[in-house]
């Protein structure tokens, strides 16, 4: 590509960026001035002298970078399995947040049935509520979460197919992918062909903030949210996760285009509500789903009046969305994602006009973004322990810290796929295997690599939290309780009776400091959208890198170039 930069033919793997010092040395060489007026003998000694400096300087460089490439190796090596063992752990929690009736297999022993009656009140439209996923530690299904989290699932799974397969966890990850798109499927009329309506949340935060019991003995009413024609963010989302589910379940037809029946008929449904409600400044917050959401039903469908929607949509008036959090993905803002995702694109198709030039536009501010995530741009603050602050020091940093993690290992990926060998940050260049490094910091501190040597994800490690804010992993099974007779549970200081299995908990405060404190979500609570993203960075650096799916994605996208005239007859005078 046009970002590359000619290298010569060598072991370059770790070569440091030069420090302001050295470049300036660099520079002051060649101005070491030899006095003109010198008789030969002089300028032969002089020269001599420079050859002599200079064969020190190359000797003294290549041995300053084989020492940076051991120490780069060395840090290579030193966690090869725990990524995929990780993996199996932070995928079991989705288990753990299933509701509704659970399928066979389901594997936890402490959970059961529960809120099969969603949905069902009288003269609803909406029968079948029952299923999905519990967002945190309390019984509230978040639509706009539950869609991003599956979204994330998917997403993995089309770019690492067969690391998922190599440890065993593929038919298990498309498991909870079925269980959250089949519930999608019940929250809007499917079958029709348009939207008017569709479902928000089920569950109101007051009620389940002031109950504390387990989902499967809630017992108080569960109010439905649905929208009507105001939700553009929501449906946008929803049309990413059945979009990408679409790819996942590209084998099994009908399911697959009941999918992206569902995503297309969503997607219009948020384009029309983006319009009724143009004059509203809330509406250039939905802006980053609709650029996500229309990216994958160009995926999903090859359909390339999407690729014209969000390459022209794009930047135009809304060009701001860039300047106001670059490279903060979250299930709040998916701008980065999205950018990626094209770049994708133009980087393995390169579709050329006329979305070439949006399209190099989020290329390069893809590059921004991986520099962003580097520690001599001091973009982000880190804690000491060096985990990055990507939302400015609040709480619940490791979900945006696991996010960041896959898109980087993701990206350095795609550099090599498409023998790229790495991006420039402004005047210097970096080599992908450094977007590597940055993913793996910040995955091995959540794992334990941190100055409390303990790891955020329960279960995993020697040291785990104990005492997760979560409801039905902090009351016995056995044991039915009201609404506040279940406060004893939430306050007492004993360690949960069940274990969590693979929750990443909301994770440290800005200092590396952590309380292991069940009645403080900001430090003990688990949610699907941080598991989901951790999920996707540990299958990223999970197995051999080689094994990244380069044309999974591009399945429903037909060549780009279909007519294209054979190639010119020789020239002949
Ligand atoms: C449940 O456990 C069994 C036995 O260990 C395993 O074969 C199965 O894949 C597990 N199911 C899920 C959904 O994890
Ligand atoms: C309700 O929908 C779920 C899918 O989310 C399905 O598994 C379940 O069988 C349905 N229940 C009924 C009673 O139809
Ligand atoms: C970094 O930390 C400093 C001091 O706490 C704070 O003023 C600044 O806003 C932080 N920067 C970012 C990008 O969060
Ligand atoms: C963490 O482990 C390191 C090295 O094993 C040790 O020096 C340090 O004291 C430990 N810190 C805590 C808080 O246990
Ligand atoms: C959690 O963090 C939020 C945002 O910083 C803060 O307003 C809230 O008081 C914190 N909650 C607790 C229990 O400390």
């Amino acid at each position: 590509m046009t970002r590359e930069i000619e290298m010569q033919e060598m072991d370059w793997t770790a070569i440091p960026k030069p420090s302001e010092e050295m470049q300036s040395r660099w520079l002051l060489q060649p101005s070491t001035k030899l006095k003109k007026k010198t008789n030969a003998r002089k300028k032969a000694y002089a020269w001599s002298l420079v050859v002599l400096i200079g064969v020190l300087a190359v000797l003294g460089f290549s041995m300053m970078i084989r020492a940076l490439t051991h120490r780069h190796h060395h840090q290579q090596q030193q966690t090869p399995e725990i990524y995929s063992s990780a993996l199996h752990a932070g995928l079991k929690f989705f288990n753990s947040q299933r509701s509704g009736h659970l399928p066979d297999g389901n594997n936890v022993t402490w959970r059961g049935d529960s809120c099969v009656q969603d949905g069902k009140y009288p003269g609803s439209t909406y029968r079948n509520l029952s299923g999905g996923y519990y967002d945190g530690g309390d019984a509230i299904k978040s639509n706009f979460k539950m869609s991003f989290a599956m979204t994330m699932l998917s997403w993995s799974v089309i770019e690492y197919h067969s690391k998922y397969e190599a440890v065993g966890e593929l038919s298990h990850v498309e498991g909870l992918i079925k269980w959250g798109t089949d519930y999608f499927l019940n929250t809007f009329d499917s079958s029709a062909d348009i939207v008017n309506e569709m479902v928000l949340q089920v569950g109101d935060e007051g009620t389940e903030s002031y109950c504390w019991m387990r989902p499967e003995d809630t017992d108080y009413k569960r109010h439905l949210h649905v929208c009507f024609g105001d939700c553009p963010n929501l449906a946008a989302e929803m049309a990413a996760a059945l979009a990408s589910a679409s790819i996942v379940f590209s084998e099994n037809v009908a399911y697959s285009q009941k999918l992206i029946q569902g995503a297309k008929i969503l997607y219009k449904y948020a384009e029309s509500s983006m319009k009724g409600i143009s004059s509203n400044t809330d509406s250039s917050s939905s802006w980053d789903e609709l650029l996500w959401g229309g990216t994958w039903l160009y995926y999903a469908t090859g359909d390339v009046s999407y690729l014209d929607r969000v390459t022209t949509l794009a930047l135009d008036d809304r060009s701001d969305s860039f300047s106001r959090d670059p490279g903060v993905f979250s299930w709040n803002t998916k701008l980065a994602g999205a950018q990626l995702l094209l770049t994708r694109l133009r980087l393995f198709l390169s579709p050329g006009y006329p979305s070439e030039e949006v399209l190099r536009k989020f290329h390069d501010q893809i590059g921004i973004v991986m520099c962003s995530y580097l520690p001599s741009f001091n973009k982000f603050n880190r804690t000491k322990g060096g985990l990055i602050q990507l939302n400015h020091g609040d709480p619940q940093p490791l979900q945006y810290a696991a996010n960041a993690a896959f898109l980087a290992a993701l990206y350095s990926d795609y550099l090599d796929a498409s023998d790229t060998r790495g991006w420039t940050c402004g005047p210097n260049f970096y080599f992908a295997y450094v977007l590597r490094d940055f993913s793996r910091s910040q995955i091995d501190y959540i794992l334990g690599k941190n100055p409390r040597n303990i790891s955020y994800v329960v279960g995993f490690g020697e040291r785990y939290p104990k005492r997760v804010h979560h409801r039905g992993a902090s009351i016995p099974k056995d044991r039915k309780e009201s609404c506040e007779g279940g406060w004893k549970w939430r306050e007492s200081s004993k360690e949960n009776p069940n274990v969590v299995e693979g929750a990443m908990v909301a994770g440290p405060d800005g200092h590396d400091g952590f309380r292991d404190d069940r009645t403080n979500p900001n430090y003990t609570e688990p949610t699907l959208t941080g598991n989901a993203g951790l999920v996707a960075a540990l299958v990223a650096l999970s197995g051999d890198k080689n094994m990244f799916e380069k044309n999974r994605i591009f399945y429903a996208v037909p060549p780009l170039f279909p007519d294209a005239p054979p190639p010119p007859a020789p020239w002949t005078p």
